[in-house]
């Protein structure tokens, strides 16, 4: 398979996230329980097999094209997803979800958009691999598909990395619409 079609497989992947990401947007400005536990579902059995074969082939192999900084700016990056997305679950249990509630979780998927987008551009870099190097990370997304872990399972049992904790999330997002209000006074 030749690095175009990785490049057409990556955007694909990207996009039904993309998708699932303003649907849950929605689905909170609705306050819909049931289209937002669906989607939470869906975007984590997405997130899950994929941030997996990107850390395990695609961003080590990334390593020599962009410099080690950048590569641990990506892996933060999933850190900082990781807790958002548990951190949108803790809100999705909620009884009833506040005007905040909803403003949180809106912001909260909103700061997840732009990794999709700086990720999707990578494959750009992609087509200046060795043919052989782009047939590892597709054996390895193979394999991160077919074993088919969710982002939790994955992030509880398999990745090694510390995530950012969802309390964290929370106590920055907190801050930060604080330290705005502050300055629209
Ligand atoms: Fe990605």
């Amino acid at each position: 398979m030749s690095a175009e079609q990785f490049t057409q497989i990556f955007r694909d992947e990207h996009r039904k996230v993309r998708d699932v990401l303003f649907d849950l947007i929605q689905a909170f400005d609705r306050r819909d329980p049931q289209r937002i536990g669906a989607l939470l579902g869906e975007a984590a059995s997405y997130a899950g097999p994929h941030f997996r074969y990107e850390e395990e082939s695609l961003y080590p192999a990334l390593v020599e094209v962009f410099g080690r900084q950048y590569i641990e700016k990506l892996l933060h990056d999933h850190d900082r997803v990781i807790g958002t997305a548990a951190r949108l679950v803790e809100l999705s249990g909620k009884q009833a979800l506040s005007v905040d509630d909803v403003a949180e979780a809106t912001e909260l998927v909103r700061s997840i958009l732009p990794h999709v987008s700086d990720c999707d551009g990578l494959s750009i870099m992609v087509e200046r691999l060795p043919a052989a190097t782009v047939q590892d990370i597709l054996a390895t997304r193979e394999r991160a598909w077919s074993e088919n872990l969710e982002l939790f399972t994955w992030t509880s049992g398999v990745r090694t990395r510390p995530a950012v904790s969802a309390e964290q999330i929370a106590r920055e997002y907190v801050a930060t619409t604080a330290s705005t209000s502050a300055q629209a006074r």
